[in-house]
């Protein structure tokens, strides 16, 4: 035990030695520019393969074994036949509409036993990047910075087009130019989109999603954050709707799985698709964020979550409606609290401004410079004015009234009125498709939803925006609506939720099925319709206008302060920010210091999930069946050496939302984790990245596989997997 522990600190002080003189791990690369830009240093810090090992178009390489999973994570193929790997909390909403009482997969897990029993997910894809191009000189060329702003956006994107239309032609492939550096470059990717995906495995919450809403975005972590899904095609290898005779999608490539595990120092990458970064942002917008729009969000979503928490507790049925809904909105609540602290902590905005201090100095300086770039911070500070006080009222009545999910369900039935207004008489076949469309919608809405929680949300959400915005920015039939209720919004609550068709399935059904010109009448008369339509109208006229318009200033400014910045420390290699294209982050193995005399190690074990065992508490309910294994050391080939059941492991990675469910891949290109977090400390890493705490969680592959074995009894899964030993 001691000398373990003399050994663990000898480690660590060699290790900081030795990591101290090689530049930080911030940085998320194109893969395309690897070879040019990082692989020396990669390879310096212990990777031992190639960059056309990461990204090739001559043969098969990493980049054809990893797929955005439905636009908001990523997942990676470690079978032949199409099996992929992500993160419990990515297919979270798959393994939820799966669940009923009967059926609770979201409490007892899912576990296909054979092909047969895979479950589909309309309307989930999965997008596979076939190549990307720099196609910078083709979207700028003869175009400067003089022209009328209108004029170039019209050009630049009319070259776009052509460019994806002559990517596209003669292929089923879809392609996408994105700007990079703020629009100082683009990229050509072209993408195969795949639909008929289907659940293979899901752990109980209890594993998949640990400790969860407490332990999120924290280290030390015992998450076992993992699903399964499959891949379908056509019996062409190529994306097909679903369909019981499609087959297992063959990937070009697919990632080896190693049981070697990790220790202190070992090179990580991570090649996922990150979603936003703002790493280049001046000082105001730093200040925008943390000192205005955050907290003000992270208020209104205190409230929310204290209704929906006391709602779950108390019902089964209303955890398995919400756990969804709840685990989004607690997501970012955390992050941007997580956020305030680390950039006041870092002192971000007053580095920025010593930054933007040194840079005003250099182009004074500079006659040329000073006619070519002085205006920017002056006009930066002017933009952020407004933007500070306009997107706080949208975002902040976007959240309000989203909130409200009978006024959510009003505006999905907008459509179907809009058909009917002005006296128009409708084609009955876009009638029918439209009705169909959203009686979809409301079914699963219905699903998910409980009158009595809606209600608080109600009278919670409409007390607080009259209370935090400004009179000026609130919507007339809100304020109609509070003059009636005498600022009672709780008394009032009542008698909408028991007679409105957007509180009750039954009703909104046969409204809809018989919906014509009269049915515009009552739609008139509803609170939450006149409510949904009103804000949109008000946001619309009073809102959006300015703040597009703002936006586009700031654009305008954004790219000319990312030349500036470039021009300014020409020799540092730059990496844009995050844009959801696909990208690789390098790091090693790390733990960090987390408060004074904190040290935090880098790898968490089975012993943890023990120690944090709580039957009271949802989700610290360790099952029976996890601690029989713990009590038998019952760990076959997948515990590490010292005989522990590694968990969960932390890494200098930059990483970000979009990132999860991402490949951890070890020196020797094999799969050693999933991405799935990051650590408290370090979470403002998506404006600034502090390489002594930014650090990205993962959970131990072998740990999954353990999991798929041992516990679940679901090993033949395994067998379709190579697996390094
Ligand atoms: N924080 C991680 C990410 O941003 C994981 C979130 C899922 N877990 C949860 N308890 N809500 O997506
Ligand atoms: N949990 C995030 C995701 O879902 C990853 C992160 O923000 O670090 O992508």
């Amino acid at each position: 035990m001691m000398k373990k522990t003399l050994l663990t600190l000898i480690l660590v002080l060699s290790f900081n030695g030795l990591f101290a003189s090689t530049p930080p791990d911030e940085g998320i690369w194109i893969p395309i520019l690897i070879e040019k830009y990082n692989i020396k240093l990669m390879q310096e810090k212990g990777f031992r393969l190639t960059a056309e090992d990461i990204y090739s178009v001559n043969r098969a390489s990493m980049k054809d074994a990893i797929v955005n999973f439905n636009g908001g994570c990523t997942a990676e193929f470690i079978s032949g036949s199409g099996l992929l790997i992500t993160n419990h909390h990515c297919g979270y909403g798959q393994i939820q509409n799966h669940s009923t009482l009967e059926n609770d997969y979201l409490t007892n897990g899912f576990w296909a036993m054979s092909r047969e029993e895979e479950l589909p997910n309309p309307g989930v894809t999965v997008t596979l990047l076939k190549y990307m191009e720099d196609v910078t000189e083709k979207v700028l060329k003869d175009i400067s910075d003089d022209m009328p702003a209108e004029e170039r956006d019209k050009l630049i994107s009319s070259r776009i087009a052509d460019i994806q239309a002559k990517a596209e032609q003669g292929t089923d492939y879809r392609a996408v130019v994105r700007p990079f550096f703020m629009g100082n470059q683009y990229f050509l990717f072209v993408n195969e989109t795949f639909r008929d995906v289907r659940l293979v495995g899901a752990p109980p919450s209890a594993i998949g999603k640990f400790g969860g809403d407490t332990d999120n975005w924290v280290w030390p972590r015992h998450t076992g954050d993992f699903s399964l899904f499959r891949v379908y095609a056509g019996k062409d290898n190529k994306p097909a709707d679903y369909s019981p005779d499609n087959v297992p999608y063959n990937p070009a490539y697919y990632f080896p799985v190693s049981l070697k595990g990790v220790q202190e120092g070992d090179f990580t990458m991570v090649f996922g698709y990150p979603g936003t970064t703002s790493e280049y942002v001046p000082s105001y917008h730093i200040d925008m964020v943390k000192n205005h729009i955050n907290p003000a969000m992270v208020s209104i979503r205190t409230s929310k979550l204290e209704i929906i928490d006391r709602a779950m507790e108390s019902d089964p049925l209303i955890r398995i409606q919400y756990s969804s809904k709840k685990a989004g909105i607690s997501n970012a609540w955390k992050k941007w609290t997580g956020e305030i602290l680390g950039l006041e902590k870092m002192n971000t905005i007053g580095k920025k401004q010593e930054f933007e201090a040194r840079l005003t100095d250099w182009i004074e300086a500079d006659n040329q410079r000073k006619l070519r770039y002085g205006d920017i911070l002056p006009k930066y500070s002017e933009v952020y004015e407004g933007l500070k006080e306009y997107t706080l009222v949208n975002n902040y009545t976007g959240e309000v009234f989203n909130g409200i999910e009978a006024i959510v369900l009003a505006r999905r039935t907008y459509e179907l009125a809009s058909l009917f207004q002005g006296g128009k008489t409708p084609d009955q076949k876009t009638v029918e498709r439209t009705r169909e469309v959203l009686s979809a919608y409301a079914e699963r809405f219905f699903r998910n939803y409980d009158r009595a929680t809606d209600q608080e949300l109600f009278s919670t959400l409409l007390s607080l925006y009259g209370e935090t915005l400004d009179r000026k920015w609130l919507a007339p039939e809100y304020l109609k609506l509070k003059a009636t209720a005498n600022g009672d919004f709780k008394s009032l609550a009542p008698k909408f939720y028991d007679s409105s068709v957007f509180t009750d399935k039954q009703r909104f059904d046969s409204f809809i099925n018989g919906f014509g010109k009269s049915s515009l009448k009552k739609l008139e008369k509803d609170p939450f319709y006149m409510l949904a339509i009103d804000v949109s109208r008000f946001l619309g006229a009073n809102v959006l206008p300015e703040l597009t318009r703002l936006t586009n200033e700031r654009q305008t400014l954004n790219k000319r302060y990312m030349t500036v910045q470039m021009e300014y420390d020409s020799t540092r290699i730059f990496y844009p920010d995050a844009n959801s294209t696909l990208r690789v982050a390098f790091g090693n193995v790390m733990g960090y210091e987390s408060r004074d005399a904190v040290w935090f190690k880098p790898v968490s074990t089975l012993k943890g999930i023990m120690e944090k065992d709580n039957p009271e508490i949802y989700d610290y309910n360790v099952p029976a069946r996890l601690k029989e294994l713990y009590a038998n050391r019952d760990y076959g080939r997948y515990g590490s050496s010292d005989g522990e059941m590694p968990v969960c492991f932390i890494a200098s990675n930059h990483t970000t939302g979009g990132n999860s469910g991402s490949p951890v891949i070890n020196a020797d290109g094999f799969l050693i984790g999933i991405n799935f977090d990051r650590a408290w400390e370090g979470v403002a890493s998506d404006m600034a990245f502090n390489p002594e705490q930014s650090r990205n969680i993962s959970i131990d592959i072998r740990f999954a596989l353990f999991i798929i074995d041992k516990f679940a009894g679901a090993g033949y899964l395994l067998d379709e997997m190579t697996i390094v030993e």
